[in-house]
């Protein structure tokens, strides 16, 4: 192996697990270094894959994802294409009120298969040479025979890995993305593929955003997809006012916090909205101010905030403080599949939540980069008594776990 560049991280053992280093060629790139992919593919130009994962085993069975379709905290959507006409409905679906498998051209989709599942979040790992906040989930589909989601376009990056029998996937840049009016999901009015691929367990289509594209199953057939997540500027810009109001940081330039009129005079036009009025709240709104912190501190809480479906499942009889090193120091830690855990040069984020990195900096980034504290790493940092208290406290939350599975 060659030597490492000063620009990657000064320490391998902070690199993620499952994920392939980002300058070394790695199968399931088709051969590429991350960086080559990154740099000549990623948001750019499709690329299949062969053998991406050679003998990739479905995370879930079928009668297991049929199971967690069932589940109210699971997100999942029925397709269906019977007699040319698509059918679109959202669970939770009993597993008798899903069409037969025998029955031909449906399909189920479960989003954030990764929050319920460890094989999903372990193979969602496998790409995180792309930062986490830019990871969003991994779905999984079920189809039967000529069953699939319709040509389409996506507004996101996504890596469609098949991992159990066969789809036909078509292909092609176009520029033409009308969709078909009066469907209940987003079909291409006019679809034209340049690429026809079948791909076999293990093989991968990496497609950048608004690439026409339409799977068709041959057979029964699973396929993943690990999305990411591509927030717009509207969401954004709200989103950090928001940050900021909740912050207290929105208060106009006299410190005032509620609207405020001394020289309203009496109206004879009520209905009319008062000019001051839109004056004085022009003033309040260019006096908004924020600095860059305030936006890395926004992204840190909002990008590692729990999904609305998440609920964490804290331990029924906590291990006390004391207990909780001992165990830790035998078995090491690891975060739960739901967490998020990240952190920049200030603060770290866990959960939506922010604090400061400077107690934590000798071991968060490397907790947060691997997901998991080996047992001696844990016995040599735990002479850091902050880390074991902040350790513990997550353990009682249920966002991290004593050994190295959830
Ligand atoms: C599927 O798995 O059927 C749909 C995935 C996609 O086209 O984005
Ligand atoms: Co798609």
């Amino acid at each position: 192996m060659r030597n490492r560049s000063q620009a990657e991280p000064r320490d391998a053992a902070a690199a993620p697990l499952g994920a392939p280093p980002s300058d070394l060629p790695t199968p399931l790139l088709g051969g590429l270094t991350p960086a080559q992919f990154m740099r000549g593919y990623w948001q750019k130009k499709p690329l299949l894959i062969r053998q991406a994962i050679p003998g990739v085993a479905s995370p879930v069975t079928r009668d297991a994802l049929f199971e967690l379709a069932a589940d109210y905290d699971a997100e999942s959507r029925l397709i269906t294409h019977f007699r040319n006409k698509w059918q679109l409905s959202h669970g939770p679906f009993e597993p008798d009120s899903l069409p037969a498998v025998t029955r031909k051209s449906w399909t189920l989709l479960v989003q954030g298969l990764d929050l319920h599942v460890d094989a999903a979040r372990a193979l969602l790992d496998r790409f995180r040479f792309v930062p986490d906040a830019r990871l969003d989930d991994l779905m999984i589909s079920y189809a039967t025979d000529g069953g699939g989601v319709g040509p389409h376009f996506d507004s996101y990056d996504v890596f469609l890995l098949q991992v159990e029998g066969r789809r036909r996937w078509r292909v092609g840049a176009q520029k033409d993305l009308s969709l078909q009016a009066d469907v209940p999901l987003k079909i291409l009015e006019n679809f034209e593929p340049s690429d026809e691929w079948v791909l076999e367990p293990g093989d991968m289509l990496y497609l950048p955003p608004h690439i026409a594209h339409d799977g068709v199953a041959e057979g029964e057939c699973m396929t993943c997809s690990i999305g990411f997540r591509a927030p717009s500027a509207g969401e954004l810009g709200a989103q950090f006012l928001y940050y900021l109001a909740e912050r207290g940081g929105l208060r106009d330039a006299g410190g005032d916090d509620l609207y405020r009129d001394p020289k309203q005079p009496a109206v004879d036009a009520p209905a009319q909205l008062p000019p001051a009025m839109v004056d004085r709240v022009a003033e309040i709104v260019d006096a908004i101010r924020w600095r860059k912190r305030d936006v890395a501190e926004f992204l840190g809480c909002y990008l590692s905030e729990p999904k609305s479906n998440v609920v964490f499942d804290p331990p029924e009889r906590p291990l006390s403080e004391a207990a909780f090193v001992t165990q830790a120091s035998r078995r090491g830690v690891c975060l739960d599949r739901r967490a998020a855990l990240m952190y920049n040069a200030r603060s770290y984020f866990i959960n939506g939540e922010e604090g400061p990195l400077e107690q934590a900096e000798e071991w968060l980034p490397e907790l947060a980069n691997q997901r998991r504290m080996e047992a001696k790493r844990f016995v040599t940092l735990s002479r850091v008594p902050s880390m074991t208290a902040l350790l513990h406290e997550w353990y009682r939350a249920g966002w991290i776990r004593v050994g190295s599975r959830n």
